[in-house]
Order: structure tokens, then sequence, then C-alpha cells
């Protein structure tokens, strides 16, 4: 790998742990779902869309890609944290098999938030794929496939940004704190 950049503090995920991991989800949801039909993929904007994109590449069971983009207040301070959909499915999922694919769950309020409300929406089955998942205290929100746990700290690449920057890296790496301190992902 190449040098670091100075605001990263460390890979915390490597190209490789990731892929590996990626493809084994995808195993997974193929042997889960062996005679469904068609999986309806919904990636959560912005941040899912690599995940999403590789995931998809991998499954065998036939699906289709869909996206939603959501905004979120009182994230970045210590207020309310409401969630609003600001561009919404392409079609209805009534009847059909869902999964959700989230890169990361925080506060777990995102996901919390689309499950209740695809739930509300009637479809064959809903689940959860999130690549990651933070160790601290937050909504339960239950998580069908997950790829890995990490610790509490900002982190970027694979999707994942900071002001926008490092969503293209092929890694995870962690922010370094003095970047980000007082701020919440
Ligand atoms: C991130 C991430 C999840 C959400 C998780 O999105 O992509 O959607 O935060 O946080 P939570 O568990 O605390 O709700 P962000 O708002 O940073 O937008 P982006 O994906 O467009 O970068």
């Amino acid at each position: 790998m190449d040098r670091l950049y100075p605001d990263l503090a460390r890979v915390l995920l490597s190209e490789e742990q990731i892929q590996a991991r990626v493809a084994q989800i995808a195993e997974q949801i193929d042997r889960d779902c062996a005679g469904v039909e068609e999986l309806y993929l919904i990636g959560v904007l912005k941040g899912a869309f690599i995940f999403l994109a590789d995931l998809a590449r991998r499954l065998e069971t036939p699906h289709t890609v869909d996206f939603m983009a959501l905004s979120s207040y009182g994230k970045r301070g210590a207020s309310s944290g409401a969630v609003r959909i600001v561009m919404d499915l392409r079609e209805p999922i009534e009847g059909r098999y869902v999964i959700l694919v989230e890169d990361i769950l925080d506060t777990g309020q995102t996901l919390d938030y689309l499950y209740r409300t695809l739930q509300g929406r009637r479809p064959a089955s809903l689940r959860t794929c999130v690549l990651l998942r933070k160790r601290r205290e937050g909504v339960r929100v239950p998580i069908d496939y997950l790829g890995f746990e990490i610790p509490d700290v900002w982190v970027v690449g694979y999707g994942l940004d900071y002001a926008e920057r490092f969503r293209t890296l092929p890694y995870i790496a962690e922010l370094r704190t003095e970047l980000y301190r007082g701020e919440r992902r």
C-alpha cells in the first residue's frame, strides 16, 4: 500500500480483508436466498455505493439494485437526529425480497428509521446487510449480515467520507482524532 495520507492515523481494514469478507457475505446471502427469484437490493447513499457495487457483483441470486438518499438533522451535533427521505425508491417493494445495504451503523438511527419505514411497505422479507458496526451504545437494530465490528472512531474509505474526502480509497482507515473531535459521523 502507498504511504498513508497525513490525515489518516492507520489502516483498520485492508482491501484484501474487505474483499474477502464481501465475498463471504455474498455467499451467505446466496445460500439463504436459494429459490428466491429476485432480490431487491437497496443501497443508502452515499456511503453504501461501493459496498453495494462489490456485493451485487458477487451475488449469484438474481437481483435488482435501487438507492435511497436521506438527510439527518442533529447528527453532527447532539440534538434530535431526525431522519428524512430525500430520494425514495423507484418501485414499490410490497411482496418483494428486500435487502437493505448500509456501509456503517453508528448511532443506529438511520438504519432504524429505514427498517421501520420499509417494513411498513410490506415486503415479503426485509433483511439488513451492514459492512461496519461501531462498538458503542446506540439504537438496537437487527443486522442479518455484518461485515466487521470496529472501534468507535471516525473511519473513511470504501464509500465512507470525511467532508466528502477519502470515499474512494480501497481500504478503510481511521481518521486522526484531532480532525473530528466533538463531531460524530
Ligand atoms: C452515514 C452512513 C450511514 C449513517 C450511519 O451516512 O452512511 O447512513 O451515517 O449513522 P447512524 O447509525 O448514526 O445513523 P452520512 O450521514 O455520513 O451520509 P453519507 O453516506 O452520504 O456520507
